[in-house]
């Protein structure tokens, strides 16, 4: 499989998941870990037009379209921005959306593991973590039709 034809396969994965995801989450706010140049963030808050979206970013990238309001967008790196946001609003995130990582493993699964308890505690009981990456000691969910195994994740806290 090509590069281009394995991108199409992840960026329609990352779609389906976050659809299915969207539609079987209990109440309260989204968050989106990695904003990047705001492509999976633009989808979310068309398919979710009645809830607040976080977004965490640690640079602003994002196309002038796709820029969240200022008021829900925290600037840094994610493990300093995950305390902060917990710091203000508790566990209230009904869906949460994982989008860093440079595709090498060994820069990628330390840092899910840096982060793991930080975007668990965060989620609302039986709110979803969806993720480009495994999230050790978090229960997966089924995958959408279509999606191959281990090309996304669909993570539900206790
Ligand atoms: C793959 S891009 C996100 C793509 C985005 N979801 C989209 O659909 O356009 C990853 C983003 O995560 C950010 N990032 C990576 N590691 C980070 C960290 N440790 N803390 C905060 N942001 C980080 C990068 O700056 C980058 O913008």
């Amino acid at each position: 499989m090509s590069r281009l034809d394995s991108a199409i396969r992840r960026l329609s994965a990352q779609r389906s998941c976050l659809e299915t995801a969207l539609a079987a989450a209990p109440a309260g706010a989204l968050l989106e870990i990695g904003l990047g140049n705001g492509r999976t963030y633009d989808h979310l808050r068309e398919i979710a037009t009645d809830r607040e979206i976080w977004v965490i970013d640690r640079q602003m990238n994002a196309h002038p379209d796709s820029a969240p309001p200022a008021a829900f967008y925290l600037e840094g790196e994610a493990e300093v921005m995950l305390d902060g946001l917990f710091g203000r609003v508790g566990r209230s995130i009904a869906l949460a959306h994982y989008d860093l990582g440079i595709g090498v493993p060994e820069h990628d699964v330390p840092l899910r593991a840096a982060l793991s308890e930080r975007i668990a505690r965060l989620l609302v009981p039986g709110g979803l973590l969806v993720a480009n990456g495994a999230f050790e000691g978090m229960a997966q969910q089924p995958l959408p039709e279509g999606v191959a195994e281990g090309r996304y994740f669909i993570h539900r806290a206790a």
